[in-house]
């Protein structure tokens, strides 16, 4: 598949896997995987395992993620992960505002801005997610939730951050439901936050931002998601967190 910006697709492990099982997970990604230059892959482990992945994916193609971040450097944030914390294991990018986080732990698009320009302070860049809920949907409020998340979410970056900067569009009914949204809608939803950034950047940033869609992405349905012309990537859940099905949805996405 040819398309103008270069694949991301990224495995969101969320609150599971011990050190040892990530290990093993991580020994089945490099084997599989090694050969894939088309696809930039990222898998994002719970904090406890960063260390000892880190150290199992140098000389890899595989790139190193958090799923949170501290939106303060270090100091008196009991319980908090600081950007520079996140750099001393090589990490490179940052899962942030997942719609869990915002859902339980009431994260808000000002928090979720502030920690955006925080991740890129510190060179990491930052996975911004948004996505409106069924009921949102349901109440033709999908456009006004995106772009409410949008604007919000990516307050105060810079073009030249911006760029460097991945959305993940993520319909929170599709998450982890097994319902994924059609490739008609997740490509509509795409193109209307390109749109979004044109008018908060510019054309050229809006068209050098990739997009990844998440919610309940499967090896069956890689490739026609991301045949969508808007639609630059994956965040992947549940199926990254079994090697062959994380593998066999980047084979299919290419
Ligand atoms: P899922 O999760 O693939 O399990 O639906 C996606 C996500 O929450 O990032």
């Amino acid at each position: 598949m040819n398309k103008q910006r270069k694949l991301i697709i990224a495995g969101n492990w969320k609150m599971n896997k011990t050190v040892a099982e990530s290990l093993a997970l991580v020994r089945g990604l490099k084997i599989e995987l090694a050969n894939i230059k088309e696809v930039d892959i990222v898998i994002c482990p719970p904090f406890t395992a960063l260390s000892e992945v880190s150290k199992a994916v140098i000389d890899s193609n595989i790139r190193l993620g958090a799923q949170n971040m501290s939106e303060n450097g270090y100091g008196a944030f009991t319980g908090e992960i600081a950007g520079g914390m996140l750099k001393e294991f090589s990490c490179r990018y940052v899962i942030l505002g997942h719609s869990e986080r915002r859902q339980f732990q009431k994260e808000s698009d000002e928090l979720i801005s502030k920690k955006a320009q925080a991740a890129h302070a510190n060179s990491l860049k930052p996975i911004v997610c948004v996505g409106e809920t069924l009921a949102e949907r349901e109440g033709n409020k999908t456009e006004q939730v995106l772009e409410t998340q949008v604007k919000g979410s990516l307050a105060g970056l810079t073009k030249e951050q911006m760029v460097e900067t991945v959305v993940a569009y993520e319909p929170v009914w599709a998450i982890g439901t097994g319902k994924t949204a059609t490739t008609a809608q997740a490509q509509e939803a795409h193109a209307f936050i390109r749109k979004q950034l044109v008018g908060l950047f510019d054309e050229n940033v809006a068209k050098r931002v990739r997009i990844q869609y998440g919610g309940s992405v499967k090896p069956a349905n890689a490739r026609e998601l991301m045949e969508q012309p808007d639609v630059d990537g994956a965040l992947v859940g549940g199926a990254s967190l079994d090697a062959r099905s994380f593998c066999v949805f980047i084979k299919n996405s290419i």
